[in-house]
């Protein structure tokens, strides 16, 4: 182009579609294949079931949520199986059935043993008033029994949202899902699986396993995360209200925050997984992550932000203004609705048709 004026506008407006798709989330995710905004059913359905069980799954995939969250570690045996806490004390029978092993890891336990232990009844204990006998005795699953619900119904389709937990503890989990997937054939379609992990090393990890598969780097203030403005440690700190700390609880300095979105990028991640004060606190509720301007920065840099864990329109509300991609529920049903995408039967309907 001779002319130089007609030459530096026909760059800028190279240069500002370039920056508007480089900072627009939908843009992003849908260069990922990820449904935007996506709501991930963490563990399931798991306000009204017990989490990462069968209904629990079942009805997150009724309800239409895009992806199942799940927590991954591996038994003594090899099998990959899906359990959130490091042992199994607050969602099984385990100090009854092995009371010598009730403190130990997943990984002390052979799939036979995770399988004789009943991962439904505290459920029903802690949560009263959504109890269904038919929850008794429900197994911890295997991430083949997952993949299997996900792929059990030929009308809905949703993805999985896979956390390598306590991954320290399994060397070689990242190669070992690698197989599952590719064995499954669930790494054909961009998108349909989303990686997930507090640590950087199996970031790296899960990478180097699965270059094509996008992953997201999940960010908290606290030991192996992001520095803290007060140095403060919550085992240390004498607080009582975990939530109530955690919501006092800020990135040191801008710096420091900006330090983890380059980690992300650097080991390969395509989004930030960010936690969030709820409204009304609770076992869930950790640092606010997702102020307007982090995520921002985070588009900036090109990365998806999909924020953990939140329940309540309130809040659903003040991350999609703050500007999120996504966000892990525990009530898919609510996000749903509050996006006004279609939820056809309620929750209590759903699990009864679904035999519970
Ligand atoms: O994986 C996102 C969110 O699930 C992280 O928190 O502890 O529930 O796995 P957690
Ligand atoms: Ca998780």
């Amino acid at each position: 182009m001779r002319n130089p004026l007609l030459r530096t506008l026909a760059l800028s407006t190279l240069f500002s579609a370039a920056l508007a798709s480089a900072t627009d989330g939908k843009t992003l995710a849908a260069a990922q294949g990820i449904p935007y905004p996506a709501v991930i059913a963490h563990r399931g359905a798991s306000y009204d079931a017990p989490e990462s069980t069968t209904p629990a799954y079942l009805l997150a995939r009724e309800l239409g949520a895009d992806y199942l969250e799940l927590d991954l570690q591996r038994t003594r045996d090899g099998v990959l199986v899906v359990v959130h806490d490091d042992e199994l004390s607050r969602t099984s029978n385990v100090a009854e059935r092995f009371p010598e092993r009730a403190k130990s890891p997943v990984s002390a336990f052979t799939l036979a043993e995770l399988k004789s232990l009943d991962a439904g009844s505290w459920f029903n204990q802690a949560y009263p008033k959504r109890a269904r006998s038919s929850f008794e005795k429900l197994p911890i699953l295997t991430l083949d029994e997952v993949i299997d619900i996900a792929e059990g119904n030929p009308d809905r389709h949703p993805g999985l949202y896979i956390e390598t937990k306590v991954p320290n503890q399994f060397p070689g989990i990242e190669k070992d899902l690698k197989a599952r997937l590719e064995a499954r054939g669930w790494l054909d379609r961009p998108g349909r699986v989303v990686l997930q992990t507090f640590d950087r090393n199996s970031l790296k990890l899960l990478h180097e396993a699965m270059p094509q598969v996008p992953k997201i780097l999940l960010l908290w203030v606290g030991n192996n995360g992001i520095a803290s403005a007060s140095g403060q440690d919550f085992a240390q700190s004498g607080e009582q209200d975990k939530a109530a700390f955690y919501a006092r609880q800020q990135p040191k300095d801008k710096a420091e925050y900006l330090r983890w979105l380059d980690h992300a990028t650097q080991e390969g991640a395509i989004g930030t997984g960010p936690s969030a004060t709820r409204t009304h606190l609770g076992e869930q509720s950790y640092s606010d992550l997702i102020q307007p301007w982090m995520n921002q920065a985070n588009h900036q840099r090109g990365l998806l932000v999909h924020v953990y864990t939140l329940d309540d329109r309130v809040d659903f509300d003040k991350a999609m203004q703050s500007g999120v991609d996504g966000i892990f529920t525990n009530r898919s049903a609510e996000l749903l609705r509050f996006l006004q995408r279609p939820v056809k039967r309620s929750e209590p309907e759903l699990l009864q048709t679904l035999g519970y």
